[in-house]
C-alpha cells in the first residue's frame, strides 16, 4: 500500500462534492477543489481564496471563489467529452499527499486523458496542470480553456464587472460587491503540438480555443498555467497574475513542479510523523497532516485558518476555536511561525473583540464565535434553518459561547510555555489576555445568596444544550484566563515596567484586584461519584441512549440542538465537553477521575462534531483505554479519506475538509500515543502505544532547537538534532 496516496476508481456525481474535498490541492493562499478539469457547477468546482470575503445582499458573508482559470473542455468531432453521472470504470482520481498533486485518468473511448496539477507551494499565486491526451479516433479536436466567472458559490454571486483581455496570457479582472476588492485571474498554455488558436468571449467567460486535426495514436501534451491575485496583494493584480503565468510558462511545467515538490519536502522535514505498524493508519495520518499543512498561511504573518480550511465557502470561511485548540498544537511544535500567525490574527483582531463585548454590554474582549477578516463576527442569530418549517432557527452560538476568549488566551499562554518565546506576549498577546480576563470579570454573576461567582446563560462546546449555567468547561476556561493574566506578573518578573505600563494604559488597576478574588471564587463543578456535571442541572435531564434520541428524529438532517432539538432535554451531548476540559488541563485531574468521566460521557456523546473524538482519544491514552484511543484515532485521522462528518446542520450545508480532525490526528499521535509533554521548556515522552502500533518518530521544534521524538513499545526518547 502506498501510504502517501489516495486513489479512487470510477465516478459518481453524488460523491463529487466529497471528492472535491478528498482531492483538494491548496497552498494557504487558495484551495483548488479536487474536481476534474471539465467539471460543471454540479460538481462544485472552486478556487477558494483565503482572507477575501464578500457579502451578497442580505445573505451570509463568505469567502470569495476566484474566477476559474484552470478549466479545460474537450470536444472530439463535435462531441463534448464528459464523465457520465455514474461510471464504475474508465476513470480514476488520486491525491498525492507527499507533494500535493492531484492526478486523474479518464478513458473516453475516443480519447484518453491523464493530468496532474497542483497549487504551487513555491509560488502561492500559481496553479498548474499538465494534460496528456492520447487520441483514439481521427478527426477534429477542439480544446476550450480560459477564465470563467461562472463559478459555484453558496451565497454569491460575489464577482461583478468582469473585464477580460485576450493574449498569450489572458486575464479576467472583477470586483467584489461589498468592498470592491479586485480579484484577477490569468491563464496561459504551453502545447507540444500546433493548433489554430482563437478567443471567444461569452457569458462571463473568455475562452481560448485550440483546434487541430488529430489522428488515432497521436499523443499530445498541454500545460495550463493559472494565476490568481487580488488587490489585497498589490496594486495591479491582473497584470501580476499575467506575469506569473507567463514566467511559469517560460520556466516550464517541470521546473514549476520541482520547486513545488521541494517546498513540500521542506514542510515534511519539519512535520512528518512516521508511524509504523499499521498502513491504513499511516495513510490516514499522512492525509491529515497533508490537509492541515496545505491550508497553513505560510505567506502571511497574521492570518488564521477557517474551520473548513480552503475547501470551499462552508461555515462562512470563518475562524472558530478550532484554530487555537486543534490546529495550533501541530504548528506550535513543528512550524512555530505558523502558530504565531494564528495568534497574531487574534492579536490584530482585538478591536473586533472589544467591540463585540461592548455590543453585549460587557467590558474587555469577547472574540467572535465565527471570526472573519478584522475579527468581524460572521455568526448570525439564526445560524440553522429548520428542515420542517424552512424557517431560520434562533441559535445562541454568537451570544453565549463565551469560552472563545478563554480559548484564545489559552493558546497565547501555551505558545509561551512551549516555545519559551515571550515576544508575542510583548507584541500584543499580554494585552489580549488582560482584555479577555476583563471580559470574564464583567461577565461573571454573583447571586446574593451564593458564596461563589458563576457564569450563567452560556453554551459550552456541547452546542446542543443552549443557555446553561456553570458549564464546567467554560468556568475552567474563564478561570484559567484570569490566572494567565495574573501569571503575566511572573512571566515579566524581570521586566516589571512592561506590565506596569500596560496596566496603566489599560486602566487595569481595579480589575487586577478583582482578578485576584474572582479567580478563586468561580463556581467549581458539581461531582457525582467522581463524575463532573457538565452544567447545573445536567444530571437531572432524561438519561437515555443515543439510539433512543436518534430514533426520535423525524428527518435525518434535523438539527439536534436548540429549543426543539431532540437532544436538548436529554443527557445526549454533541461533542466532548467535560472530557475536552480534562484533555486540555491534564494536571488538574487524576487518572481515576478522568476514567470515570470518560466512562460516563462517552456513551452519551453523539460525536456530532469532528472535534469530539480527538479529545476522547487523548484522555483514553492517558487512562490506558488504548483500544478505544485507537478507534478514536482512526475515526479522527480518516475523516477526509472517508468523506465523513456531518454535512448538514438543518438545511445548511456544512461539508468540507476537517482541519480540526487533521490537527487532532497529530495531537493523538504526538501528545497521546507518544505522550509528548514539555517540562520546564524541555520535551519529554511517556508513550502509550496501542497494540496496532510498533513505533512513532517525528520532529519538533522548541526554544529554537530541533528534536526528533521516538516512541516504541519499550519506551521513548527525545534527541536533539
Ligand atoms: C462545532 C464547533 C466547531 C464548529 C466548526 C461545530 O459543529 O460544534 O465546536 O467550532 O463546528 O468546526
Amino acid at each position: 500500500m502506498d501510504t502517501w496516496r489516495l486513489k479512487k476508481t470510477g465516478f459518481d456525481l453524488t460523491e463529487a462534492a466529497r471528492d472535491g474535498n478528498r482531492f483538494l490541492c491548496a497552498n494557504g493562499y487558495m484551495g483548488l477543489r479536487g474536481t476534474v478539469e471539465e467539471a460543471d457547477l454540479a460538481q462544485f468546482p472552486a478556487i477558494t481564496l483565503a482572507n477575501v470575503y464578500d457579502r451578497c445582499g442580505d445573505r451570509w458573508r463568505e469567502p470569495v471563489n476566484a474566477p476559474n482559470c484552470l478549466f479545460v473542455r474537450l470536444f472530439l468531432n463535435g462531441r463534448e467529452l464528459k464523465l457520465k453521472d455514474k461510471q464504475t470504470e474508465g476513470h480514476s482520481a488520486e491525491i498525492d499527499y507527499r507533494h500535493g498533486i492531484y492526478r486523474r485518468e479518464t478513458d473516453f473511448g475516443s480519447l484518453r486523458i491523464g493530468s496532474e496539477r497542483f497549487a504551487s507551494m513555491a509560488e502561492i499565486h500559481l496553479l498548474a496542470d499538465r494534460l496528456r491526451l492520447e487520441i483514439e479516433e481521427d478527426g477534429e479536436l477542439e480544446i476550450l480553456t480560459g477564465v470563467t466567472t461562472v463559478i459555484w458559490d453558496i451565497n454569491g454571486p460575489h464577482l461583478y464587472g468582469a473585464a477580460f483581455t485576450a493574449g498569450e496570457a489572458l486575464s479576467c479582472r472583477a470586483v467584489t460587491g461589498e468592498k470592491g476588492t479586485v480579484v484577477a485571474a490569468a491563464q496561459c498554455v504551453q502545447a507540444d503540438f500546433d493548433a489554430d488558436e482563437s478567443f471567444r468571449q461569452e457569458d462571463g467567460c473568455l475562452y481560448r480555443v485550440l483546434v487541430r486535426r488529430v489522428k488515432k495514436g497521436e499523443k499530445l501534451t498541454l500545460s495550463v498555467f493559472g494565476a490568481v491575485c487580488t488587490s489585497l496583494d498589490g496594486e495591479t493584480p491582473a497584470q501580476t497574475a499575467k506575469d506569473i503565468c507567463l514566467s511559469a510558462k517560460k520556466e516550464g511545467f517541470d521546473a514549476c513542479l520541482k520547486a513545488h515538490k521541494d517546498a513540500w519536502e521542506g514542510i515534511w522535514a519539519r512535520s512528518e510523523v512516521v508511524l509504523e505498524g499499521d498502513e491504513s493508519a499511516a495513510q490516514a495520518l499522512h492525509a491529515s497532516q497533508y490537509h492541515l499543512n496545505c491550508i497553513a498561511p505560510r505567506h502571511a504573518r497574521n492570518l488564521s485558518i477557517p474551520a473548513r480550511g480552503l475547501s470551499g465557502q462552508t461555515y462562512k470561511g470563518a475562524i472558530f476555536w478550532d484554530s487555537e485548540m486543534f490546529f495550533f498544537p501541530m504548528f506550535v511544535y513543528t512550524q512555530p511561525e505558523i502558530a504565531r500567525s494564528l495568534l497574531r490574527y487574534r492579536i490584530e483582531t482585538l478591536p473586533g473583540a472589544l467591540a463585540k463585548a461592548k455590543e453585549y454590554g460587557y467590558r474587555g474582549a469577547y472574540y467572535a464565535w465565527e471570526s472573519q477578516e478584522g475579527g468581524a463576527e460572521g455568526c448570525t442569530n439564526f445560524n440553522v434553518v429548520d428542515v420542517f418549517t424552512h424557517r431560520p432557527v434562533r441559535t445562541y452560538f454568537r451570544d453565549k459561547q463565551i469560552h472563545i476568549s478563554g480559548d484564545v488566551a489559552y493558546a497565547l499562554r501555551s505558545y509561551f510555555e512551549i516555545t519559551g518565546d515571550r515576544t508575542l506576549l510583548e507584541q500584543g498577546g499580554a494585552r489580549v489576555i488582560l482584555e479577555c480576563a476583563r471580559f470574564y470579570i464583567s461577565r461573571a454573576a454573583c447571586r446574593p445568596d451564593a458564596e461563589y461567582a458563576e457564569y450563567a446563560d452560556v453554551i459550552g462546546p456541547d452546542e446542543y444544550h443552549e443557555r446553561v449555567t456553570n458549564n464546567a468547561f467554560t468556568n475552567q476556561m474563564a478561570r484559567h484566563c484570569m490566572q494567565s493574566a495574573l501569571k503575566l506578573e511572573e512571566i515579566f518578573g524581570d521586566d516589571p515596567a512592561f506590565l506596569r505600563s500596560l496596566k496603566r494604559e489599560l486602566n487595569y488597576e481595579k480589575d487586577w484586584e478583582l482578578l485576584k478574588t474572582l479567580c478563586g471564587a468561580i463556581r467549581k463543578p458539581v461531582k457525582r461519584d467522581g463524575v463532573t456535571e457538565q452544567f447545573d442541572g445536567y444530571f437531572a435531564l432524561e438519561d437515555c441512549s443515543l439510539e433512543t434520541v436518534r430514533g426520535r428524529l423525524a428527518d435525518p438532517r434535523e438539527y439536534w440542538g436548540g429549543d426543539h432539538g431532540v437532544a436538548g432535554t436529554t443527557q445526549i451531548i454533541k461533542q466532548a465537553d467535560v472530557i475536552a476540559m480534562m484533555a486540555l488541563f491534564p494536571e488538574l485531574f487524576d487518572d481515576e477521575e478522568v476514567d470515570a468521566n470518560w466512562a460516563y460521557y462517552e456513551p452519551r456523546t453523539e460525536h456530532g462534531s469532528s472535534l469530539s473524538a480527538c479529545m476522547y482519544a487523548l484522555t483514553a491514552c492517558r487512562t490506558g483505554r488504548l483500544n478505544e484511543a485507537w478507534d478514536m484515532f482512526m475515526r479522527t485521522a480518516s475523516i477526509d479519506i472517508l468523506g465523513g462528518g456531518k454535512e448538514w446542520a438543518g438545511e445548511i450545508y456544512i461539508g468540507g475538509t476537517h482541519p480540526a480532525s487533521n490537527g487532532g490526528a497529530w495531537m493523538i499521535a504526538a501528545l497521546g500515543f507518544a505522550g509528548l509533554t514539555m517540562r520546564n521548556g524541555v520535551p519529554e515522552v511517556h508513550p502509550n502505544l496501542p497494540k496496532q502500533l510498533k513505533r512513532l518518530r517525528f520532529p519538533i521544534t522548541s526554544g529554537g532547537r530541533r528534536y526528533m521524538v521516538y516512541a516504541d513499545r519499550e519506551g521513548g526518547r527525545v534527541e536533539l538534532l
